[in-house]
């Protein structure tokens, strides 16, 4: 079947588009366009209406496209032909106009939406640029300040607000085809004007001399280190400095550079692992799922508050489970306060909050979670207490009901045994704050049924997370990983770095907070007491964990207690380099007879990074994760490992697997063979000389 028809309907040629599952403009459907507008240019029409059928008018270019050889027409040249044609085409949008899909919408004459519909230039969020006149056209129709704000950010935006600043003409509610024929009448009638958005001068009111300076100065701070968004104000700059055909000509050369730039590449390879990460290989597709209409989760702490929010915030009610009142009282009140931070910030309705907490039942009786379709615990991180509660769950969940842990380290095989229903059991690993992180680390048991595990990929998206598939292992992928990264930053501590070194080198590397700076946050507590229950052997090397246990034994657990890797202003919360905490490492090196030497910059982000790395590895080796793009988005939507770097996994291919190697190797030489192992695959790989994406598709 063809992607594009045209259907004559009185005097109105109808343009239909039908290339599922996002209308993307691939190389078929700019041929069906083309040939569409030149066959109407011939015939009784007096103007075109362009209209998309399925869940959205285009979502933009086809991105599996890019980096392949360029096809024509490409997508300039066709909206090229579309503002040339000599009868009006009237974009008729739903669903979301995204990218090259709203570009083509700004080169028809006139644009109509449904009022549910958004438009958006999302586009650098894959570390490009608007490239087919959406930076030239959007500032004549919406004004500099807009443009900017539009395509700066990558945010959508409403068919409201896109009346008011003017990128659409007309609002519709009903039937879209109807309300685009009507609106085409009234154009006819009008006379069929050729309303060309390239005809139009940029408004420049209002627009100071430094306006793109200080805009340069405000993404850097924003948008660290990418360089897209610069490219995009360079852009914008030209649509008011330049003629049109000038302006388009920048944006041409800045599109493609950026095209070529590894963050973009780095940036559309997570777009697409985002969207495997939920596919599970060997799973048939039509795997029946259960369905969640009613939720339980037991433990009203820092993670089982935010999970509620996920649940209730798609409209399905939750039963909060405590110890007793006085820890429920607790619960509510956390998640009483998240909302009233989220309405404090203008992005909830103060009912809307109230609406959401009337869906959370509070109890300290287990019998209320009788009916559930599906339970989280998030008790405390202890075996024996998970197990309690599982058997507990067992004895009074209904059949077929998933019981889930939300445990961090715990094994969850050893959990599902203590019911008499493994098939159901299942982790679901929520990240701090959970009402608010994207990730979640899908944990499947050996036992886990394939029903399950569907459903619990189903439900990841109801509730707007990304989830990821991990095998049972400690820690899992995410924590199992970090433990290597935060060994690293400790072993430089002791060896002759400091927290503010340290920290510097991984922010400047990209990572929303240093490893330090984090510890602080989450609580030094948190480590040592997962510590405790570990025996020596376990706990690894003691020069790895001795510099936050001699902090945790002060009393400095971090931001909470004003003090950890560094001391907090009162007021201001902000984080001062502290000299204690240099003579508490000195005293620790001193102890373990270690020599303290200056580390430099290139080292630290080495030893951190290749630490994550070669731990991925070993992760992929032993089948924990599916596929290399998982553990990339584990890191980038779980851990704040910088999106344009495309992950771990995309970072180490990016570099190069043999210079990850070899410098391994030499880790391995200089700091000691119990920390630096090669991973068997990658050694394998380096051997080959293959690549992990090559691996994974093997
Ligand atoms: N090109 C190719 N494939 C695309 C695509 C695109 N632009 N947009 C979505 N897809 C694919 C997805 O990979 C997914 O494939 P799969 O089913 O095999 O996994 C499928 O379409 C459905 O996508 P989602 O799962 O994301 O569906 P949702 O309904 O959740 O979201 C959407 C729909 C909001 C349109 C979302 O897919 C989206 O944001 N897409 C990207 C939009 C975008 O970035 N557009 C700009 C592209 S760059 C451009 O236009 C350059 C131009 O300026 C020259
Ligand atoms: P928390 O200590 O803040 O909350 C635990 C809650 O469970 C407490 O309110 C306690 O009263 C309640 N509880 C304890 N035993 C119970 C029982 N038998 N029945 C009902 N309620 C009981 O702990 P937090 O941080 O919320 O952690 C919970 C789980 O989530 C742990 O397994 C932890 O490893 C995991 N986790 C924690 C993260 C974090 O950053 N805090 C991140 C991801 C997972």
């Amino acid at each position: 079947m063809s992607v594009v028809s045209y259907q004559l309907e009185g005097d109105i040629g109808i343009i239909r588009l039908n290339n599922p599952p996002v209308n993307a403009l691939s190389h078929a459907l700019r041929l069906g366009i083309q040939d569409a507008v030149a066959q109407a240019q011939n015939d009784a029409s007096l103007a075109l209406v362009l209209i998309c059928q399925g869940r959205t008018f285009i979502a933009g270019a086809d991105i599996s496209e890019f980096g392949k050889a360029p096809m024509l027409p490409s997508l300039p040249g066709l909206l090229d032909i579309i503002e040339a044609s000599t009868k009006p085409i009237i974009a008729a949008i739903h669903g979301t106009a995204l990218g090259g899909g709203l570009e083509t919408a700004l080169a028809c004459h006139y644009r109509c939406a449904l009022s549910s519909a958004k438009v958006g230039l999302p586009e650098v969020k894959l570390g490009l640029l608007p490239g087919a006149g959406g930076t030239q056209r959007v500032p004549r129709l919406a004004g500099v300040k807009a443009a900017v704000d539009l395509i700066t950010t990558g945010t959508p935006i409403s068919a409201t607000k896109a009346l008011n600043i003017g990128l659409i003409d007309k609002m519709l509610e009903g039937d879209l085809l109807s309300g685009a024929l009507d609106f085409a009448k009234e154009v006819i009638a009008q006379g069929a004007v050729l309303k060309k958005v390239s005809d139009i001068d940029v408004d420049k009111t209002g627009i100071s001399a430094d306006f793109f300076t200080e805009c340069r100065a405000h993404l850097s701070k924003r948008f660290r280190q990418q360089q897209a968004p610069q490219r995009i104000v360079e852009c914008i700059e030209a649509s008011i400095s330049k003629s049109f055909e000038e302006g388009l000509k920048v944006e041409r050369r800045l599109f493609v550079e950026c095209m070529q730039s590894t963050q973009s590449a780095a940036l559309r390879h997570l777009f697409f692992a985002e969207r495997l990460s939920s596919k599970i290989k060997g799973l048939a597709k039509d795997t029946p799922l259960k369905d969640i209409k009613r939720v339980g989760i037991i433990g009203g702490g820092t993670m089982g508050g935010g999970i509620a929010m996920n649940f209730v915030n798609v409209g399905i009610p939750v039963t909060l489970l405590e110890i007793n009142d006085q820890a429920l009282q607790r619960g509510k009140d956390i998640i009483a306060k998240n909302y009233a931070t989220t309405v404090k910030k203008g992005k909830l309705t103060t009912a809307l909050a109230v609406q959401r907490q009337a869906l959370i039942t509070g109890t300290t009786d287990y019998n209320d979670l009788a009916d559930m379709d599906l339970v989280i615990e998030a008790v405390f991180e202890n075996l024996a207490i998970k197990k309690q509660v599982f058997a507990k769950l067992d004895s009074v969940c209904k059949p077929g009901a998933i019981l889930a842990s939300n445990t961090s380290y715990q094994d969850v095989n050893l959990i599902a045994e203590s019911t008499s229903r493994p098939q159901d059991v299942i982790g679901l690993h929520f990240f701090s704050p959970a009402n608010v992180m994207k990730l979640l680390e899908i944990v499947r048991g050996d036992k886990t049924s394939e029903q399950v595990l569907a459903t619990s990929m189903v439900m990841a998206k109801t509730i707007k997370k990304i989830p990821a598939l991990s095998r049972v292992c400690y820690g899992f992928i995410g924590n199992r990983m970090l433990r290597q990264y935060a060994r690293e930053a400790q072993l430089c501590l002791l060896e002759g770095s400091t927290p503010e070194a340290i920290d510097t080198v991984m922010q400047n590397f990209g990572m929303a907070m240093g490893p330090l700076a984090v510890g602080d946050l989450a609580g030094i507590d948190i480590g040592y007491k997962a510590r405790e229950g570990l025996t020596d052997v376990e706990k690894g090397d003691v020069r790895t964990y001795c510099i936050a246990d001699a902090l945790y034994e002060m009393g400095r657990l971090g931001q909470k207690t004003g003090a950890g890797y560094y001391r907090y202003d009162a007021q201001t919360r902000q984080r001062i380099a502290d000299p204690i905490v240099l003579e508490v490492i000195e005293a620790q090196a001193k102890q373990r007879g270690v020599e303290r030497k200056a580390i430099n910059d290139d080292t630290i982000l080495a030893r951190l990074t290749f630490a994550l790395i070669n731990e991925g590895f070993k992760i992929l080796e032993e089948g924990i994760a599916q596929r290399a793009s998982d553990i990339d988005v584990v890191y980038a939507f779980g851990y704040g490992f910088p999106a344009f770097r495309g992950g771990p996994m995309f970072y180490a291919e990016s570099l190069g697997l043999e210079k990850i190697y070899q410098t391994i190797c030499q880790f391995g030489e200089t700091y000691g063979e119990e920390f630096w192992q090669p991973a068997s695959l990658l050694k394998q790989l380096v051997a080959e000389g293959k690549t992990l994406t090559e691996w994974t598709n093997r």
